[in-house]
């Protein structure tokens, strides 16, 4: 029997059910992004939660999502037990919002607030993630998707966004190693988890119909893990890599290769029988294992569509001027079976021994991290072309802050807009970038134990 009391309980529980919280909002009026201590489930029961690091409460953080060219006003509350800021990375930004302590702004104390405010100029694939001692914060959870919306949507019937991640997690008790500044990660490949996991689930599974038209949107938050992935039971195209739209989008005939920081879009229709499964599959030691599972329950009205149309490129991206390029070189150096013997550290010359006690193990052009002097000073306008020695045994993945470069490939010719480039060991690289946005911007590994340990240099355009 539904009496007076029990049913304007209902309505109660209705009226709020009904009524979206509205968001938090800072001290400025502006929607706030929290930054605090949150359990998860990452680990099955009967392991416990797992403690990490999220934005409002939730890891991955709240997927930001806009339309291409609007303005982003989110005030950053730090309520973490130490100082915090927020990168968007992949976005050509105003400087002061690069969210780069030190460099661009004050890293955030505990308590305290600050507010971000830019505008997203080109549509893709990005990511926001905690800059201040990422190694630990990255691997805490502090991350999230940011979607810039293009005007006009691809022909799609709908889209995933896919963070993929590893953890290293405590076997016992599922809780994250909490050694962040180990010697052993910093020297050899980084910080790489024993827990694989796509947007905080080891088991994600998404329901699909066959001959669906799905967008992928994948996102490489690993702390040192390169994703190699391939698909089975879905025919794909890459569309965009780095948030940057392909124009002539390919199948994905082999492997997809994702370094840390990178981005890949996919569109993939889906192949497999109802009754079977999909995959994103990813390679390891040869094997392939279900990274994302995408069972097939039934068949799409729609018959199977030719292959994609490119998605529709983003304002004033061209490389212009290469032939009065300035021309710069980075020599990356150290790690272990490295021959550094020698470098400059906070301006003085050390031994590998002096190095090894101050845990600092790589170096650019023989300096170990930031100096007072960046890597370059380019004129508003000016294209540089940079060609970086990779003179050590590991991977790094090397990201540009505030522009996206091209490689310069053998014959001259130009590969597609990237914000990270991922290099092996041995191999001599060569990007260009019109450096049009003025500022300060950090040139790193994304291998974040790396930019820890040395990786870490700067460019000033102005
Ligand atoms: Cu995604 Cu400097 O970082
Ligand atoms: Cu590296």
């Amino acid at each position: 029997m539904i009496d007076r009391r029990t049913f304007l309980n209902g309505c109660v529980a209705l009226a709020a059910a009904g009524n979206l919280p509205a968001p938090a909002r800072g001290a400025t009026g502006v929607a706030r992004l929290t930054a605090r201590p949150t359990r998860v489930r990452l680990a099955p029961s009967p392991y416990p939660k797992t403690e990490v690091w999220g934005y409002d409460g939730a890891m991955p953080g709240p997927e930001l999502r806009m339309a291409q060219g609007a303005r982003v006003q989110r005030s950053f509350l730090n309520e973490l037990p130490q100082a915090s800021s927020v990168h968007w990375h992949g976005i050509r930004i105003d400087n002061a919002m690069d969210g780069v302590p030190g460099l661009t702004q004050p890293a955030v104390e505990p308590g305290q607030e600050f507010d971000y405010d830019f505008v997203a100029p080109d549509a893709g694939t990005y990511w926001y993630h905690a800059h201040n001692r990422s190694t630990e914060q990255v691997a805490r959870g502090l991350y999230g998707a940011l979607i810039v919306e293009e005007s006009e949507a691809p022909d799609i019937d709908r889209e995933e966004v896919l963070i993929l991640d590893d953890w290293l997690l405590d076997p016992e008790t599922a809780q994250i190693d909490p050694d962040f500044t180990s010697r052993h990660d910093r020297s050899h490949a980084g910080r790489r988890g024993n827990f694989i996991a796509t947007n905080g689930r080891f088991d994600l599974s998404l329901d699909v119909k066959q001959n669906e038209r799905l967008r992928l949107r994948l996102i490489n938050a690993a702390n040192a893990r390169i994703f190699v992935l391939t698909l089975s039971g879905m025919d794909g195209w890459t569309v965009a890599l780095d948030g940057m739209p392909l124009p002539d989008p390919g199948p994905v005939t082999e492997v997809l290769i994702l370094g840390p920081g990178q981005r890949a879009d996919l569109i993939v229709d889906v192949t497999a029988a109802p009754g079977e499964a999909a995959h994103l599959v990813r390679i390891e030691d040869q094997v392939g294992v279900s990274q994302v599972a995408f069972p097939v329950s039934g068949r799409a009205a729609a018959a199977r569509r030719g292959s994609p149309l490119p998605l529709p490129p983003n304002p004033r991206m061209d490389i212009s001027g290469m032939e009065k390029a300035v021309t710069a070189r980075l020599n990356m150096q150290g790690g272990a079976m490295g021959t550094l013997d020698t470098a400059i550290l906070d301006g003085e010359r050390k031994s590998f021994r002096q190095l090894v006690d101050a845990n600092q193990f790589w170096a650019f052009n023989g300096t170990i991290g930031m100096t007072d002097t960046p890597l370059a000073n380019l004129s508003v306008g000016e294209t540089l072309k940079l060609e970086i020695y990779n003179d050590t045994s590991f991977p790094h993945a090397m990201h540009l802050h505030g522009m996206h470069f091209r490689e310069v490939t053998g014959d001259a010719g130009l590969g597609p807009f990237r914000d990270t480039l991922l290099m092996f060991g041995g191999e001599t690289r060569t990007i260009a970038f019109v450096a049009d946005n003025p500022g300060k911007w950090l040139f790193h590994c994304h291998m974040l134990s790396h930019a820890d340990s040395g990786m870490m240099t700067w460019l000033e355009v102005a």
